[in-house]
């Protein structure tokens, strides 16, 4: 067994939403540093999925930019179609991408009871259909080969809640009673559905930004709620996703996993 790569994909591919930047982009690069055979890379703006996919290749790994909404069940069908012709069918899946849609802000400042309702589906769309509709697409790939892996991306503020983040709370949280119970279904194809449970992120930039935003006021403030007083990075997304996707977790099903810096709610 030695010098065998412990996390290994052996050869799956693999779809990544929203897979453009941050978290989706590292976690795209990881899995396909760990024997992919090959990567899917899904957003719903096209450059950056082009842009992320030319990465993967420039590593010597297939891929294939496939540009959608995941709120569009039937886009979704016709990636796992494209996907299918081009990689080969893919059995591993995550539901990275989150959010509300091009623009908006995941920080409303208002109580819920002062939101405008109109708001709410945009982020039922793509938390909670989003993952619905690419486990549609996608599933019955992974029963037919009797392997596969599902991780979706969910937020701390689904699991303990969060102040003014209701909505976008209950839709995380909705998408982890789904990936637990889609887990009772799939085990018996050797299918892995897992949640990774994340708290405060900065986006990609370089350490010296990083650093310098990190001692500002209301972050020194924030971190205090954290044992490993920094922000998450992509990177630390990537490693866990991976691993839940490899050979090495095929034990592991039906789970939540925060990823988190020990991050404590307040009271
Ligand atoms: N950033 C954080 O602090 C944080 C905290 C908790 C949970 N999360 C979750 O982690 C995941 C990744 O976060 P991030 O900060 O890297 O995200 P990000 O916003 O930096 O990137 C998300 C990407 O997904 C794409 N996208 C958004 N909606 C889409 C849709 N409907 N269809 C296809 N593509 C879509 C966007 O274009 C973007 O490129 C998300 O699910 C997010 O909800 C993030």
């Amino acid at each position: 067994m030695q010098g065998r790569d412990l996390i290994d994909l052996d050869g799956q591919v693999a779809l990544v939403t929203g897979a453009g930047q941050n978290a989706g982009r590292a976690t795209a690069l990881e899995l396909a540093r760990h024997n992919a055979g090959g990567i899917a890379v899904n957003d719903f703006v096209p450059e950056r999925a082009e842009a992320v996919a030319a990465e993967v290749r420039a590593m010597g790994v297939p891929a294939l930019a496939v540009p959608f909404d995941v709120t569009d069940l039937e886009a979704a069908k016709a990636a796992n179609a494209a996907i299918t012709a081009e990689l080969g069918a893919a059995t591993v899946l995550v539901n990275n991408a989150g959010m509300a849609g091009p623009g908006a802000s995941i920080r409303p400042s208002q109580h819920f009871w002062e939101e405008d309702p109109a708001h709410w589906q945009r982020y039922l769309g793509t938390n909670l259909y989003g993952v619905y509709n690419c486990c549609f697409a996608f599933i019955p790939n992974m029963v037919e080969a009797k392997r596969g892996r599902i991780v979706t991306i969910v937020s701390d503020s689904g699991r303990v809640g969060e102040a003014k983040l209701a909505v976008y709370a209950s839709s995380k949280a909705g998408a982890q009673g789904f990936m637990r119970s889609i887990a009772k279904e799939l085990g018996r194809y050797n299918v892995t559905a897992n949640c990774v449970s994340l708290s405060a992120l900065l986006p990609d930039m370089d350490e010296d930004q990083r650093q310098q935003i990190m001692q500002g006021d209301h972050m020194r403030n924030l971190m205090t709620r954290y044992s490993i007083r920094r922000c998450g990075k992509s990177t630390d997304v990537a490693a866990l996703v991976t691993f839940l996707c490899s050979n090495a977790a095929e034990w592991i099903t039906g789970q939540t996993y925060p990823l988190n810096g020990g991050y404590a709610p307040s009271a």
